[in-house]
């Protein structure tokens, strides 16, 4: 029976079809013997959001075919319009996903976070395989819903938080997970970020709109607000209805080390704190608390109750006891200190330079044997695509992990922007919601903080919106309502 390479690569050789699964392993010399087309065999990619980082998830991909690129700017994306001259240009993704999603086998997403969750549902229900850029998603039920397609249709997925696949990373989990500094009761993350405009109040001047922007489908899923050049490019990031502020940026890359080594699933309790909210624009520095219950103990340590803490804008936890005076704690703009019964442990955003306080150097046989490295993530992702998807090892931020790590991740942001309730949130993780909100509670968010001198005299001139009901509310962050002619997938079972 002949067999197309489009079916080659959307479901592995029928030779692969008959062996037996692979063992789960997940380091570089499992990869290795894991089922691969031949080199010759390239992927049809495309590119979705391009300008900026995508550019470069682009270059890292470069040696498959890119065969479509989508962008809502035609100016700011032109650099990559200009490097592959051959793949067709859209300014809207729902036009390229018509005339060309049949023809690929993979999609890339770099757009602003609130977009992520539909371009990638849409590809992935098309049996394409997803590389999408962290944040994965803009909310807890986006996370969910990727975590559950990309399962159900059995496609390789990767977030893009490439210190995943960084050797730092898996050093960290193997200390934590041989033992070596004990049980871990408290994580403290924390990040330079936001190093771009935030706490800012919503723009009142509109600009026109440059011919080269389709800004009807930067909005995308989002309520329409009129055009001002703050929004985009890049400063979408500090913008709750497009971006999750710090936390979004930088969460996906320094949380995973905590989240993956300490195998940690749902929280079960919330609480944020801020600079100045608004409730258009993320504030300057945050402080997020999340407790995780106990989960199953691993051979050499248990994992019993585990507070997180997240501080950004700046923000430190005080300095571990035993701390070398003058050391800076950040490394690579941010890090996370793991405090357990026997030592401490330290590393980088990214989960880099990890070292323990005590100045141990315990071996990391596992970790040696990993030959992946940073700059590799998005190649990684290549190989699972071409890997059958019963013997596949999967990437490193396969949706299977990105999808809870995000989860975790835009909790900090509704801990955050719900801290007007005062209180310690409650979260059901199954059910996705917040149990201990009453039905009748209200909410007050502050709209415009409109301070001003004059003749020396302060005015301190606040203006806050109406009292919301703080559960529905809490339930459109937790999942959106959609613009028109943007719908998602139903949720798999
Ligand atoms: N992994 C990393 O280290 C890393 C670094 C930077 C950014 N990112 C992530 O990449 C994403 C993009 O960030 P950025 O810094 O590149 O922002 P950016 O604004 O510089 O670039 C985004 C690109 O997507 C385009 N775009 C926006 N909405 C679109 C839509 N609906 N359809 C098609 N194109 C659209 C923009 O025109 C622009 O070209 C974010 O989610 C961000 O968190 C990841």
């Amino acid at each position: 029976m002949a067999i197309s390479r489009r079916e080659f690569l959307k479901t592995g050789t029928v030779a692969a079809a008959g062996l037996a699964a692979a063992p789960e392993m997940v380091f570089g010399k499992a990869k290795k013997t894991a089922k691969k087309v031949a080199p010759s065999d390239k992927l049809n990619i495309i590119g979705v959001g391009i300008g900026g980082r995508g550019a470069s998830d682009l270059k890292n991909l470069e040696s498959q075919n890119i065969i479509g690129l989508a962008d809502i700017d035609f100016k700011y994306a032109q650099h990559v319009f200009d490097r592959y001259p051959d793949a067709k240009r859209y300014n809207d993704y729902r036009k390229l996903y018509d005339d060309m999603l049949k023809d690929a086998d993979a999609v890339m997403v770099a757009t602003a976070d609130h977009t992520h969750a539909l371009i990638a549902a849409e590809a992935i229900t098309a049996g394409k395989h997803v590389y999408c850029e962290k944040p994965l998603t803009h909310t807890v039920y986006e996370s969910r819903l990727l975590t559950k397609l990309a399962a159900k249709y059995k496609v390789a997925t990767q977030m893009g938080n490439q210190g995943a696949s960084g050797k730092g990373t898996a050093i960290v989990k193997e200390w934590i997970q041989n033992g070596e500094i004990g049980e871990v009761t408290k994580v403290e993350s924390y990040t330079n970020r936001p190093i771009w405009p935030q706490g800012l109040c919503t723009p009142t001047e509109v600009h026109e709109i440059p011919a080269t922007l389709n800004w009807d489908s930067f909005i995308g899923p989002a309520k329409m607000r009129p055009y001002n050049s703050i929004y985009h490019p890049w400063n979408f990031r500090g913008w709750w209805d497009f971006g999750t502020g710090a936390l979004g940026d930088m969460a996906c890359h320094i949380l995973h080390a905590p989240f993956t080594a300490l195998n940690l699933g749902y929280p079960i309790k919330v609480q944020g704190s801020s600079t100045a909210l608004l409730n258009d624009c993320a504030p300057n520095a945050q402080i997020v608390k999340m407790v995780f219950p106990a989960r199953e103990n691993l051979p050499k340590v248990a994992m019993p109750e585990v507070e997180v803490w997240w501080y950004d804008g700046g923000l430190m936890p005080p300095r571990p006891e035993g701390m070398p005076e003058g050391k800076d704690l950040m490394q690579s703009g941010g890090g996370t200190i793991f405090h357990g019964t026997k030592d401490t442990l330290i590393c980088g955003c990214y989960g880099v330079g990890p070292y323990l306080l005590s100045g141990r150097e315990p071996a990391h046989p596992i970790a040696d044997a990993q030959t992946i490295d940073r700059g590799d993530h998005q190649m990684d992702w290549v190989r699972a695509c071409k890997e059958d998807p019963a013997v596949r090892v999967p990437s490193k931020s396969d949706f299977s992990v990105a999808g809870p790590l995000n989860e975790m991740v835009v909790m900090g942001v509704l801990a955050v922007r719900l801290q007007a309730l005062n209180r310690e949130l409650l979260w059901d993780g199954e059910n996705m919601r917040f149990t201990n909100i009453g039905p009748d509670e209200t909410i007050k968010i502050m709209t415009e903080d409109g301070f001003s001198v004059t003749d020396g005299h302060p005015t301190f001139n606040k203006k806050y919106t109406e009292p919301m009901n703080a559960q529905a509310f809490a339930a459109e962050l937790i999942k959106h309502t959609y613009r028109d002619g943007y719908v998602l997938p139903d949720m798999p079972e």
